[in-house]
């Protein structure tokens, strides 16, 4: 059996949490205790990075000193991680000396094998990211690539690892291994950005400039630079150079969860640092995309920042970790506003999921006096629901395997769906008016069956109402097994159930006061005036994510004659889209044809089936033709 090791990147501790340090570490532990479901032996760490001008210069502004600082922060994080019910291992602070003696260590190793010099930098700076940029790396206003914000000219002595020596070397490694950097699109970036020398990177700061930091070992006028110092984390924090038993149980790490943000400093410099010391890479390094406020970047400025202790005060602990993982398609941007919020609730766990738990609890207790009931026969309509309840089972843990979270959610929701439709077909409150006493008890019996595979499934989501939940249909654990969710017939008659209200009660979508409606459209028609040919600015269209695609399979929906069902490939990616196109193309015209999709719209289900994307085509009523590239176009290419 592997051993699983997850991390989260490790946060600033300038502020306080927001939605996507909430969003990595829920995904962090929601992985981790799926894998303690699979039996699989698992670590899962976090923490804080605290060195550096941000957190300096926060603490300047706090009037603190920057331990100060980072001592009031990390409470804020810490404090969140347990209203969220994260069940990381560890939590590593970078200012613990664990850390920064290996720090140390590693950097007094490469600096005795020659892979550290000291050399003059001079080039541009930008200080909230802590990068250094060359001018060819920055437009005509040199403002920072990262950020947006201004860069800074410097003239000074550090210290530079031979990270170029590497170059040659990480292309092939991430070549050669599909799964080093996932989604596939986030390695052909890397791949991208090494088709430009890779220069070696400056890892200290003059003291004078920055004082925060762990020393260099062999130049006290020198710290080290912050990403150099945070990506050590991840091995200081498993016993690098400390505890070899340990070191050798858990590292390579499974999966460095990140934002997309932070991907060169991940898949370039923290390789080849590995390499430098003769590591083993990490198993797979996931970039997710980022939580959108509506269509807005968050941001301090723009005010919309949101605070995931105030949504947990809101909605309770298990909503808000539900949605942040059905809502967002893993690899994909996604858009976070309370309307959604509450409409997803709404419909997933209110009406589905909730209903059908509260049906079959009171009747149990109505009918049954809170007493499980043996089943009789099983007919057909019994065996559908075990075979859904199975279908789920092997979904989500295909979907855990794959990094496909909001699949899996959205197979076990199929489970619910059914459920309730069984409950509809076989009317046990009709079996009990007219007293057939064994096909109710059989009714009852497979609803709870199926309450309990999906419970158990939904456990690492929404840990307190899944227990709740568990106890009412007679099951007094959350701890939760595999090999009985692939099993039928696990609950024991007999049991005492408890009926506990309702799991999940309706939430209404506040009103929008109506002053604030009014300005709301007169906005709306003051923008339309503004803009009368609805022009879009050149961010807009960059928005929408245009792909080369490749018509892999294709066949016409059953029951609908506009549409065909397109497997499609996308570089590495494969996808399928439900497309308007059967009345103009047949399936034979259209397969191996190279397209371009916008390969970053929102799933849809169109007739029951999910729709990954959506074809270009010219079209009127009567004529439509796909835009179509030429045969030798590569699949996954960026259109635009
Ligand atoms: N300290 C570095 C990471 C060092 S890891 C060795 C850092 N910290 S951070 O606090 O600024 O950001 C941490 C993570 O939050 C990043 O993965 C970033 O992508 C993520 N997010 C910040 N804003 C986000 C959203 N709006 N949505 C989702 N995640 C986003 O970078």
């Amino acid at each position: 059996m592997e051993n699983f090791y997850v991390t989260t990147p490790i946060y600033y501790v300038n502020d306080k949490p927001h939605i996507g340090h909430a969003y990595t570490t829920l995904l962090a532990d929601i992985l981790a205790r799926y894998r303690r479901l699979l039996d699989e032996p698992t670590f899962f760490i976090t923490g804080t990075d605290e060195h550096g001008q941000k957190v300096q210069k926060a603490a300047e502004a706090n009037k603190m000193t920057p331990i100060e600082q980072c001592d009031n922060t990390v409470v804020r994080f810490k404090e969140l991680w347990d209203k969220l019910e994260i069940t990381n291992n560890d939590f590593i602070r970078t200012t613990e000396d664990r850390h920064k003696r290996i720090v140390s260590e590693i950097l007094q190793e490469l600096y005795d094998k020659d892979l550290i010099y000291k050399s003059e930098y001079q080039g541009r700076y930008c200080v909230p990211c802590e990068r250094f940029f060359t001018e060819k790396d920055l437009d005509e206003k040199l403002l920072c690539p990262e950020c947006g914000r201004e860069t800074e000219e410097i003239v000074e002595s550090n210290y530079f690892f031979r990270m170029s020596n590497y170059q040659d070397w990480l292309i092939k490694y991430i070549k050669d291994n599909p799964s080093f950097i996932q989604p596939s699109f986030r390695a052909n970036e890397t791949l991208g950005f090494l088709k430009r020398p890779l220069e070696d990177l400056c890892i200290s700061r003059p003291k004078s400039r920055l004082s925060w930091g762990i020393e260099l070992p062999f130049d006290k006028d020198f710290v080290c630079y912050v990403w150099f110092d945070a990506l050590v984390n991840y091995i200081s924090a498993v016993g690098y150079k400390s505890d070899e038993d340990k070191f050798r149980k858990w590292w390579p790490a499974s999966y460095h969860l990140i934002g997309k943000d932070i991907l060169t400093t991940h898949t370039v410099y923290w390789p080849t640092m590995l390499k430098a010391m003769g590591l083993e890479m990490p198993k797979t390094i996931f970039a997710h995309g980022w939580w959108l406020i509506g269509d807005s970047k968050m941001s301090k400025s723009a005010g919309n920042v949101v605070n995931p202790m105030d949504m947990v005060e809101k909605y309770g602990v298990d909503a808000f970790r539900y949605f942040l993982m059905a809502e967002m398609s893993l690899g994909q941007d996604a858009s976070f506003t309370e309307e959604a919020f509450i409409t997803r609730y709404n419909s997933n766990l209110a009406n589905d999921l909730g209903n059908l738990t509260s049906r079959v609890v009171k009747m149990l207790f109505k009918q049954r006096e809170g007493v499980l009931p043996a089943p009789g026969e099983m007919t057909d309509a019994e065996i559908i629901i075990k075979e859904a309840a199975l279908t789920a089972v092997n979904a989500m843990e295909d979907a855990i395997v794959n990094m496909k979270l909001d699949r899996g959610i959205e197979e076990v929701m199929n489970a619910v769906r059914a459920g309730n439709r069984y409950l509809e077909q076989t009317a046990p409150w009709n079996l009990a008016k007219n007293g057939e006493t064994e096909r109710l008890n059989t009714v009852l019996y497979t609803t709870a069956e199926l309450l309990r595979v999906i419970s158990g499934l939904l456990v690492p989501i929404m840990p307190e109402k899944m227990l709740k939940l568990r106890k009412s249909i007679g099951l007094t654990t959350d701890q939760v097994n595999i090999k009985d969710l692939k099993n039928w017939g696990v609950l024991k008659a007999g049991s005492n159930c408890i009926d506990a209200g309702p799991l999940f009660p309706r939430v209404d979508i506040p009103k929008q006061d109506n002053n604030k409606k009014k300005n709301n459209s007169k906005k709306k028609v003051e923008k339309k005036q503004e803009n009368p040919v609805g022009l879009i600015t050149i961010d807009d269209f960059f928005k929408a994510q245009l792909k080369t695609a490749e018509i892999l399979e294709a066949k016409k929906v059953e029951g609908a004659d506009k549409l065909l069902l397109l497997q499609i490939a996308i570089g590495e990616d494969k996808r399928q889209i439900v497309a308007g196109i059967a009345q103009f193309y047949s399936p034979e015209d259209i397969i191996g044809k190279k397209i371009i999709i916008v390969a970053n719209l929102k799933p849809a289900k169109i007739r029951g089936i999910e729709s990954q994307g959506m074809l270009l085509a010219a079209k009127n009523k009567k004529n439509l033709t796909l835009v179509t590239l030429s045969d030798d176009t590569p699949s996954g290419l960026s259109v635009g």
